[in-house]
């Protein structure tokens, strides 16, 4: 299993140092921890299929799409996982994505566990981090008070692409608090909302 899972990390590494700093190993390491302490209370879950899907989760992202061809399904071949592990491990990274709310069903415990601990690096004080780093390195606005009155809370309306980054935490990041599954990721998400809420309230009083 260790060898499997480096040699997977290893492959990763080329592609996820072409991406921004919001998505760069070092979330994919951020997420492999929080996914490690959810396991701890999940014993039931099969940790391989944790482990290789939380180093696969960003690599079909369309977001960066246009940074590389491989596809998560060859790279799981090109490191010896069987029919059913690879399986196993698509079905887990098919639940993750946010998709305004739209997630698809989680139909696993590891995709569950794998999409908790995606979700807790995009909030709290690293959540801020990334996101404003995904919007700079987008040439995005850090805020835009019109654009966020229009958009607050609709996940409806979520459209990502065009988005000032503090318009993000209105239609997605705020709201992941009440997505989160697994009872150590609900756990953990309550103290990195708040921090949030509380960096939000602390810009508005200085930008208004
Ligand atoms: P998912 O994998 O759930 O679809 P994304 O890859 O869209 O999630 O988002 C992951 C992180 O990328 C967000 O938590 C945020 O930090 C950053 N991000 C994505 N879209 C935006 C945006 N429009 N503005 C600022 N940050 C963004
Ligand atoms: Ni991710």
């Amino acid at each position: 299993m260790k060898e499997m899972i480096a040699k997977c990390r290893q492959m990763v590494e080329i592609i996820y140092n072409k991406y921004d700093a919001s998505h760069d190993l070092d979330h994919i390491d951020r997420v492999m921890k929080n996914a490690e302490k959810i396991l701890l209370t999940e014993p039931t879950a099969d940790e391989l299929v944790v482990r290789l899907a939380v180093l696969l989760h960003d690599i079909e992202d369309a977001k960066y799409e246009s940074l590389h061809e491989a596809t998560t399904v060859e790279m799981l071949k090109q490191i010896g996982a069987s029919e059913d592990l690879s399986a196993n491990v698509m079905s887990a990274i098919e639940s993750v994505s946010f998709n305004g709310g739209h997630s698809k069903e989680i139909t696993s415990i590891e995709g569950a566990i794998v999409r908790d601990a995606d979700r807790l690096d995009a909030i709290g004080a690293i959540g801020i981090a990334r996101a404003f780093a995904f919007g700079g390195a987008r040439g995005r606005k850090l805020y835009d008070l019109e654009e966020e009155a229009r958009r607050s809370m609709s996940a409806s309306e979520y459209r990502s692409k065009e988005t000032a980054s503090v318009t993000h935490f209105h239609e997605k990041l705020l709201l992941l608090k009440d997505l989160m599954v697994t009872e150590e990721g609900i756990r953990l998400a309550k103290e990195r909302h708040d921090f949030m809420v509380l960096f939000l309230n602390e810009l508005k009083k200085e930008i208004e």
